[in-house]
């Protein structure tokens, strides 16, 4: 049985907060791997809170870049657990974006055959999808997060104060994960982010907000947690992932994550308008959205025969399967093995069209 807290903080470092970071913290010895700009910004005010928290603890700080997200880092990570003496029942602890998390998770998994750890997301990504789920793991030879494990931590502490620093391609990439939620489980997010993704791309925090992501994270962990290990590749939280790798490997990562997932989004939805699945009016609510949401860049998008292809790559990772995630409705979706060449020849110049636009 896996187990482990997400909790919902304000203010985390604020000394005067009492949470349950501090208790874990008690009497342990802590390697703290900190991503380097949320030291620049919030370091002295986290040194604070832990010099204060009675434990022992040292700081490794992660240049969260995607090079830097590989098994050369975590073995740095393991030689400073190990030089700062590291015992079975210390604690790592991550702080800073799914970059950050997925290492200090795997450095974890590796040292002393699994050793707790706490994730602290810094980025919209990071609280409602890398700090929610058990996946750790690095790229390795150009592959994202070829290599890896599923290994839950103690606990996740989820705090919406540190996105008021985090810049807005970056909100980007977290509200298409949002959307992404929204479109295949839960329709009163998808409203409520109809309503509010302008508070997030201004960056004015609310309560709206904090419910926005405190539902996603929910609806993310509701689709997980039979799942964990991914034994079924059949996997709704797949919507925006079937295409979006393909686009951002043939943008060469001009293009961030969250944005692919929302162009994988919207050619998903299509392809479920053309199939008479989703209704026009859907649809339209999908496309408004996302144009409001907007993109950070203009992308030259591949050509239909390499879209093609990518459905080849993703029918091998997906052990033959193409388990294409369509939304049948706001807030529902259905599996598809089907995509013709035609079909996806639609969705790929509606896509064109839509970019040009
Ligand atoms: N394990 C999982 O289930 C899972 C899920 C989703 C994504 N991921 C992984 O997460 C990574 C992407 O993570 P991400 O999008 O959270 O961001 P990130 O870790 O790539 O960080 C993005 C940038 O934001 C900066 N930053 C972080 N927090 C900040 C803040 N509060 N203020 C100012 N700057 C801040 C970082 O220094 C970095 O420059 C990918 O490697 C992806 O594979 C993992």
């Amino acid at each position: 049985m896996i187990n482990y807290e997400v909790f919902f903080v304000a203010d985390l470092f604020n000394l005067s907060n009492e949470t349950q970071l501090q208790e874990l913290c008690k009497g342990n010895k802590l390697l703290i791997v900190m991503d380097k700009n949320i030291n620049e910004i919030y370091g002295k005010q986290i040194e604070r809170f832990f010099r204060s928290s009675d434990c022992i603890y040292k700081i490794f700080l992660v240049d969260a870049r995607e090079e830097n997200k590989v098994m050369r880092t975590v073995t740095e990570i393991c030689q400073a657990a190990k030089d700062f003496q590291m015992k079975r029942n210390s604690i790592f602890i991550g702080i800073g974006g799914g970059i950050t998390l997925d290492i200090t998770g795997f450095a974890a998994f590796m040292f002393r055959r699994k050793t707790r750890y706490l994730r602290i997301p810094t980025t919209l990504v990071g609280l409602v999808d890398a700090g929610v789920g058990v996946k750790v793991g690095v790229n390795f030879d150009n592959a994202k997060n070829l290599i890896g494990g599923y290994y839950p931590p103690v606990a996740t502490f989820s705090d919406q104060s540190f996105l008021k620093t985090l810049d807005v391609p970056n909100i980007r990439n977290g509200l298409y994960e949002i959307v992404k939620m929204g479109l295949i489980d839960n329709r009163e997010l998808f409203k409520l982010v109809e309503h509010h993704h302008k508070d997030f791309l201004t960056k004015k925090f609310n309560d709206k907000t904090d419910t926005i992501i405190y539902s996603s994270a929910f609806s993310m962990m509701k689709e997980l947690e039979p799942n964990l290990h991914e034994h079924n590749l059949k996997r709704s939280v797949d919507f925006g992932h079937t295409f979006s790798t393909f686009i951002e490997e043939s943008s060469n990562y001009s293009i961030n994550h969250g944005e692919a997932v929302g162009l994988d989004v919207l050619i998903s939805s299509f392809l479920s308008l053309k199939r008479g699945i989703l209704s026009q009016n859907e649809f339209d609510r999908v496309l408004a959205l996302t144009r409001s949401i907007g993109f950070t860049n203009l992308y030259k998008l591949p050509s239909l025969e390499r879209f093609h292809e990518a459905l080849d790559a993703v029918r091998n990772h997906r052990a033959g399967n193409l388990n294409l995630v369509l939304p049948s409705k706001i807030g529902t979706c259905i599996f598809t093995n089907e995509c013709t060449k035609e079909e996806l020849q639609e969705a790929v110049i509606f896509l064109h069209e839509f970019i040009l636009v």
